[in-house]
C-alpha cells in the first residue's frame, strides 16, 4: 500500500508512522527526519534546510521533492510506502503524481490527521524526541518511565529546535497557507479519508486500521 499522512505539525503523523510501519511492513518516509539527519551528519543539505526549519518555514520545493524521488526509487519501496510529511505544497503534490506515473505507482489512500489548534501547540511544546533511536515521547500524554531517558534504548530525549513556542505558531501558520490546500487536492482525486486525531494514541490507530479496512 502506498500512504500519505497528511496533517499539521504535531497531529500524530510521527507517532502513527512507528506503528503503521510495522503494521503494514513498508517503509516510513519522513521529510522532516531525513532533513534531520542531514543537519546531524553535517552535510550541505542539512546546513540549506536548517536554515528553513529553525524559522519553521518550508524547505524550497525542488530540494524536497529531490530527495524523495531519491528515496522512492529505492527497492524497499517496490512493496510500498509510508510518506509522513510529504507532500507539503500543491507543487510537491503535483510532482509526486508525475513522479508516481513514471514508475508506474499510484497513492492508495492519504489519512488526514483533524486536530483543534490549541491541543497542537501543547502537542508540539511538550514533545521529546529520543537521540538514539528517533521514538517520540510526549511530558504528558506519552511519558518515558524515566525521565529524560528512552524506554526503548536508554538514549537520552530532546526536544526539537523547531519546537519553541515561537516556531511552533510560524510553522502552524505555515500549515494553513500552504499544505491545507491539499486537504481539497486529494478529496477532488477521492483519496482522503480523514480521522479523528484528537483521541488517544491506541484509538487514533485503531481509527487509522479501519479507514485501511483493517482490524487492529
Ligand atoms: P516534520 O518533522 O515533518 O514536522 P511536522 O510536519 O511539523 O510535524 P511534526 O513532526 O511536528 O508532528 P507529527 O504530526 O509527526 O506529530 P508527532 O507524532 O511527533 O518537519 C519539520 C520541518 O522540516 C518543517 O517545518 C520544514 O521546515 C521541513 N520539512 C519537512 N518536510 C518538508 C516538506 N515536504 N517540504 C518542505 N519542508 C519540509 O506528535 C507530536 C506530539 O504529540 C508528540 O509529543 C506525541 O507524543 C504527541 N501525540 C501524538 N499523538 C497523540 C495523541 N493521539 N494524543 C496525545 N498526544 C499525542
Ligand atoms: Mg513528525
Ligand atoms: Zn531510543
Amino acid at each position: 500500500m502506498n500512504i500519505i499522512l497528511l496533517g499539521p505539525p504535531g497531529a500524530g503523523k510521527g507517532t502513527q508512522a512507528e506503528v503503521l510501519t510495522k503494521k503494514l511492513f513498508v517503509p516510513h518516509i519522513s521529510t522532516g527526519d531525513m532533513f534531520r539527519a542531514a543537519i546531524s551528519n553535517g552535510t550541505a543539505l542539512g546546513v540549506e534546510a536548517k536554515a528553513y526549519m529553525d524559522k519553521g518555514q518550508l524547505v524550497p520545493d525542488a530540494i524536497t521533492v529531490g530527495i524523495i524521488r531519491d528515496r522512492i526509487a529505492q527497492n524497499d519501496c517496490k512493496g510500498g510506502f509510508l510518506l509522513d510529511g510529504f507532500p507539503r505544497t500543491v507543487v510537491q503534490a503535483e510532482a509526486l503524481d508525475e513522479l508516481l506515473e513514471k514508475l508506474g505507482m499510484n497513492i492508495d489512500a492519504v489519512l488526514n490527521f483533524s486536530v483543534p489548534l490549541d491541543k497542537l501547540i501543547v502537542r508540539l511544546t511538550g514533545r521529546r524526541m529520543c537521540r538514539g533511536c528517533g521514538t517520540i515521547y510526549h511530558q504528558l500524554y506519552h511519558a518515558p518511565q524515566k525521565e529524560g531517558i528512552c524506554d526503548s534504548c536508554g538514549s537520552e530525549l530532546y526536544q526539537r529546535s523547531d519546537d519553541k513556542e515561537e516556531t511552533v505558531k510560524n510553522r502552524l501558520s505555515v500549515y494553513e497557507a500552504q499544505t491545507a490546500p491539499l486537504i481539497d487536492y486529494y478529496e477532488a482525486k477521492g483519496l482522503l479519508k480523514t480521522i479523528n486525531g484528537d483521541q488517544p494514541i491506541n484509538e487514533v490507530m485503531k481509527a487509522l486500521g479501519a479507514a485501511l479496512g483493517q482490524e487492529w
